[in-house]
């Protein structure tokens, strides 16, 4: 079929502001596009990963993430046995005894249709068979975290929709347990009882009844602790007592930990590859020992080439420096991040993922209060677009309180979340790189492309490349994923007229013809 070349320049348009139910914009940059991300429709849509690791016999909890209109009614077909599906809640608990792959398929029905979507359950040895999803407390209330205010997050990632498109996890940073040498009331205590068990200080009065409220819900728990004698901000940490720590979190029921290199560093310093891997391995032995899941984030920066070495010993592996401390004149930080990380493509593979840090957006914190990001919008586009390309955990570090439509629409496209938790788990690899230009193309489990062109220039600029280039031929269908409409079939070359710091994000779908 002969087309129009006109029909491929994919311009940005403005569309009507989604219908996101959420406080007023209070980011918005003045002058800026409109939001992208359409509303939902009122029919359902299953969202989600479709395919999920667990051990045998660990507890299993999942929450089906879907939009569309209230009331809904979940089932499932071939819910392996062991599994119960709460119809209302489409909440999924019980545990799988038995090693094996398990496909089964949910449904959701509401006054406006039927939605459905295919998952796999692969009960064997691996976890997190796509990127973790949820939110982490560092950059919004930094050592000042509370009990109180995970259980906020909890109640804001269900009531703002962000759980309706995969968001499962509540993790507290750094600042849940005893400082030592702290002379505030609620830090300043025993850092471990009398049998050496790690306690919390007294902003978390009743850390079990938090995980167990934040499970109650179908969402998930993390913790932070480092393997040196303290955590990056001074308070307590595993050293000497990871058998123990390992075992306390995994009773209060803790999914999730977070293990941040720090302090390890004074002690014993050699420049050995063992070294750099003791740490790591003492803590990820003593995690497989027990009765649950927990998945390891291995933080330490990307020292000794830990994406080599960071999947035999967890899920995920932080590969730079803090975002939050990477500041540019020319790019904002977190493309300099990317740059880093879109480098280790190669090591990326179902539950083992490349962790560029969290995504800073809405409201972030400061050590004097909140504030809205500095980023444009088409910046905040850009930062999503890339992390899903690159196959990155996507958790969210912003003001759970304070989410607003924008922070909304660029968290919660159900397509965007899709290249990112896509099944076959490739991360995207970098097709061009110029002070001016950036493109990313990452493999789909459907045959399909993900292609990000972004624009680094300060100027608008016409970014295109060749079909050729990114390994396609053929009139490949082209959908623009953040818009979620199709934009007909591509000629032989990719061509889009960007906004200063924007991004075209577009999936390629091979014509069969
Ligand atoms: C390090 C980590 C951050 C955060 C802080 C907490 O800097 O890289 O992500 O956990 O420690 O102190």
């Amino acid at each position: 079929m002969k087309v129009n070349f006109i029909r491929l320049l994919l311009v940005l348009v403005a569309l009507p502001a989604s219908a996101f139910a959420s406080p007023a914009d209070t980011n918005a940059q003045a002058g800026e596009g409109a939001l992208l991300t359409p509303a939902p429709s009122s029919a359902p849509r299953v969202n989600g990963p479709k395919v999920y690791g667990i051990r045998p016999g660990s507890p299993f909890l999942y929450r089906i993430p879907c939009t569309g209109l209230r009331p809904l009614v979940f089932r499932a077909r071939d819910l392996p046995a062991g599994l119960a599906l709460n119809p209302q809640s489409g909440i999924i608990t019980g545990k799988i005894a038995r090693a094996g792959n398990y496909q089964m398929t949910f449904f959701a029905q509401n006054s406006a249709g039927v939605g459905q979507r295919d998952f796999r359950i692969e009960v064997g040895d691996r976890l997190a068979l796509t990127p973790p999803m949820g939110w982490n407390s560092w950059y919004i209330h930094y050592t000042h975290v509370t009990e109180l205010t995970l259980r906020h997050a909890a109640d804001a990632m269900i009531a703002s929709g962000m759980v309706d498109y995969g968001y499962q996890y509540v993790n507290s940073d750094d600042g849940w347990n005893v400082k030592p040498g702290a002379n505030d009331s609620a830090t300043a205590n025993p850092t471990r009882d009398a049998r050496g068990n790690l306690l919390p200080n007294k902003n978390f009065p009743d850390i079990k009844g938090m995980v167990d409220y934040i499970h109650a819900q179908g969402l998930k728990a993390g913790i932070y602790i480092s393997p040196g004698p303290k955590t990056c901000a001074g308070f307590a940490g595993s050293w000497g007592h990871e058998a123990a720590d390992a075992r306390r979190f995994a009773g209060w029921g803790f999914d999730f930990l977070k293990y941040d290199w720090c302090s390890y560093g004074d002690h014993a310093v050699t420049n050995t590859l063992t070294y750099f891997q003791e740490p790591y391995r003492v803590m990820s032995a003593e995690l497989q020992k027990q009765p649950r899941d927990l998945v390891f984030n291995l933080c330490q920066y990307g020292m000794a080439d830990v994406w080599k070495w960071g999947g035999e010993l967890g899920q995920c592996w932080r590969t730079t420096g803090d975002l939050g401390l990477e500041h540019d004149t020319d790019l904002p930080g977190f493309y300099h991040i990317a740059f880093r990380n879109a480098k280790l493509a190669d090591y990326a593979r179902p539950g083992a993922w490349n962790d560029p840090d969290y995504l800073l957006l809405g409201w972030i914190g400061g050590w004097h209060g909140s504030h809205p990001t500095t980023l444009t919008h088409d910046e905040q586009y850009s930062y999503m677009s890339l992390w899903a390309l690159m196959a990155a955990p996507l958790i969210f570090s912003g003001d759970m309180d304070k989410l607003d439509a924008f922070t909304l629409n660029v968290l919660c496209n159900a397509e965007v979340i899709d290249v990112d938790q896509d099944p076959l788990g490739r991360q995207g690899r970098i097709a061009r790189q110029t002070p001016e230009e950036y493109v990313l193309v990452r493999e789909l489990a459907d045959g399909s492309r993900a292609v990000g062109l972004f624009n680094l220039s300060t100027k608008p600029r016409t970014v295109s490349v060749a079909l050729a280039a990114i390994g396609m031929s053929g009139h490949p269908l082209v959908r623009d994923v953040w818009r979620q409409r199709d934009l007909g079939p591509c000629p032989g070359e990719l061509r889009a007229e960007i906004p200063r710091h924007g991004v075209q994000l577009v999936r390629l779908i091979p014509d069969t013809h």
